[in-house]
């Protein structure tokens, strides 16, 4: 079925994939999900990941930061629970082996990445949860920029493993210039996921879902509303709680268009696009999932 191999994931799309989860859920089957993010310069990300991902679904969430982070979100981010990390002198994540250990226990998805900076630490982070956590792994932001250097246990890993990059991390992956990058993202996305059995979110304008084994999806909605800081940190809570919950290619699709259409709800009511935030996202998620009920 050669035109199943790449398709416009839109509305219809959206709706028909979607499996309802039953009425009598429980927090712990709607997943419990583990977020490391932040660093003391950057709780912003923290909380827009944590929040977005409770907004979208998730039972059970914890997040996993420095106690700063902690002490500035916990007050709005109520539904979450912190487990402290620990940290180096400049504030940036250097969690040890066995705080590692302890955060992945019970986990049925990790999200390493947004907010966490470039300390040292994070390819000691990054590779041990390749290795050592076994469910779906998502890497997005500063998380990304060491996968290139973990790409050998990348391949050995079993369970999915789901990158979400924007062009110029996608450069950093795949050593291409990133005006390449723009001009052939369907073939660059699909390599990368097959050559490495991975699912890649390559961002921007018209984002791109490449799947490992081969199928492409592409995405129409949003606008330049999300062209912001913080709307990517959204798009990966989004996933992180679809992810459990969902086909992961469902996941992955159906979060990229509801983050878009959420911007373009906005916009329909006759917002300016300067003035959507990726706070405004969240807020509209409510309305963004009525496409899926
Ligand atoms: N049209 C549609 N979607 C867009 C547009 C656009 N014009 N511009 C951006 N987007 C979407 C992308 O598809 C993606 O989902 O907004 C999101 C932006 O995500 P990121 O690029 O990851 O941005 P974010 O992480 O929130 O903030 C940028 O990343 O590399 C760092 O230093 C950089 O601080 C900056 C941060
Ligand atoms: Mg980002």
């Amino acid at each position: 079925h050669l035109e199943k191999q790449r398709c416009v994931w839109g509305e219809e799309e959206v709706f028909h994939s979607w499996f309802t989860s039953s009425s009598f859920a429980h927090k712990g089957n709607n997943g419990r999900v583990g977020i490391i993010a932040g660093n003391d310069n950057m709780p912003g990300a923290a909380s827009l990941v944590t929040t977005a991902a409770v907004q979208s679904g998730a039972g059970l969430l914890t997040v996993g930061t420095t106690r700063p982070v902690i002490q500035a979100i916990a007050t709005h981010v109520k539904e979450a629970m912190f487990t402290t990390l620990s940290a180096n002198q400049e504030g940036l994540l250097a969690p040890t082996e066995k705080e590692l250990f302890a955060f992945y226990e019970n986990k049925t998805v990790v999200t390493i990445g947004p907010g966490v900076g470039r300390g040292e630490h994070v390819k000691d982070m990054v590779l041990h949860a390749i290795t050592h956590f076994n469910g779906p792994l998502i890497l997005d932001a500063d998380a990304l920029r060491v996968v290139a250097d973990c790409l050998d246990s990348i391949r050995k890993r079993k369970e999915p493993l789901i990158i979400t990059p924007h062009p110029g991390e996608m450069g950093m992956l795949t050593g291409y210039e990133v005006e390449q990058i723009k001009q052939r993202r369907f073939e660059i996305a699909e390599a990368f996921a097959r050559e490495n059995g991975i699912y890649v979110v390559l961002k921007g304008p018209h984002t791109i879902v490449a799947m490992p084994d081969g199928f492409l999806t592409v995405n129409m909605s949003g606008n330049e509303g999300l062209a912001k800081g913080g709307s990517g940190d959204v798009l990966t809570g989004m996933i992180t709680a679809l992810v459990t919950r969902q086909k992961t290619q469902v996941a992955l699709s159906t979060s990229v268009y509801l983050h878009g259409y959420a911007a373009d709800l906005y916009k329909k009511e006759g917002w300016s696009t300067e003035s959507i935030t990726p706070s405004h996202l969240i807020a509209k998620l409510p309305d963004a999932f009525k496409v899926v009920t």
